[in-house]
């Protein structure tokens, strides 16, 4: 959608990387990447390693199955990809991979994803990446940056409805899931940015007094009218807490890409030598 310019501002970032990135990497590095999802945005780098070598290795994580479907259709198009794709946490991945072999890893983390986790847990997040590096790996996070309310609120809140369907498709998923009876006709998506934690904030509103059964988790829910379900946390960050972060946790800055709007940000890291 127009208002929804994290994925396409990424992705004006990532195609910039494409002098850059070569010049700390060298030959011989294999991609890893953290949720990696539909990989769409993974080709513009395996763009890049293919230029640098004859065969690359691929180590998509995501606790989807959607991984293998994304994986076939790379293999069809690219001649000199070798992928071992993990079905697991991004933590079991990673746990996976810290004996695996000794290559060098370049880590990708895209699609802004470190936004959701609550500050804290994200800081642990980023010390057990670190913790399963080796000395040489980077690690390439890409990270919202904080901005205008309006555009932020536009963007989770844009005028084809298509976020508030994102949001309502949690209620149908526990209705299969957990058979459940939510009628989503009694819910509204909800979204606003909270300036003082920097963050968005997606709920579902309860249009109506409600109560709702589900079943396979024992559970009677009873909803005022206006009454929120949370749902989702989105957190922008400005750069110098994105290096403070960053640097605190162990890592080296290496280098970050922006956009021309300051919208998005790509950060390149190492494990600090010290
Ligand atoms: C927002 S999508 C991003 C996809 C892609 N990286 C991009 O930027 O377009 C997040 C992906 O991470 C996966 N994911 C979410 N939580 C995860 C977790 N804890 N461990 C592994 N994968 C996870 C989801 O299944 C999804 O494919």
């Amino acid at each position: 959608m127009p208002e929804y310019y994290p994925t396409r501002t990424e992705i004006n970032i990532l195609t910039k990387l494409q002098d850059d990135l070569p010049l700390f990497l060298g030959d011989s590095f294999q991609l890893v990447e953290l949720g990696s999802g539909t990989s769409v945005k993974t080709r513009l780098i395996l763009d890049i390693f293919a230029k640098l070598q004859t065969k690359t290795e691929y180590f998509p994580i995501d606790v989807s199955e959607i991984l293998a479907e994304s994986s076939e259709q790379l293999l069809k198009d690219y001649d000199c990809l070798h992928i071992t794709g993990i079905i697991d946490t991004y933590e079991g991945g990673l746990e996976f991979l810290k004996n695996y072999n000794n290559k060098k890893s370049l880590i990708l983390f895209l699609g802004s994803s470190f936004g959701n986790f609550a500050p804290s847990e994200g800081r642990k997040f980023l010390q057990t990446v670190h913790s399963t590096m080796k000395p040489g790996d980077l690690f390439l996070i890409g990270l919202d940056l904080v901005k205008d309310k309006q555009i932020l609120e536009s963007a989770y809140d844009d005028s084809q409805g298509i976020t508030a369907k994102f949001n309502l498709n949690v209620l149908s998923r526990i209705n299969d899931e957990l058979d459940a009876d939510f009628n989503l006709d009694d819910f509204s998506h909800h979204s606003v940015y909270n300036a003082k934690y920097q963050r968005i904030e997606m709920y579902l509103k309860s249009l109506v007094n409600q109560s709702v059964v589900i079943s396979k988790s024992n559970l009677l829910l009873n909803l005022a009218k206006d009454e929120l379900i949370h749902t989702e946390h989105s957190h922008k960050y400005r750069l110098d807490q994105i290096h403070n972060l960053l640097s605190d946790v162990g890592f080296e800055i290496k280098h970050t890409w922006l956009d021309d709007d300051n919208y998005f940000s790509l950060t390149l890291v190492s494990k600090s030598s010290t």
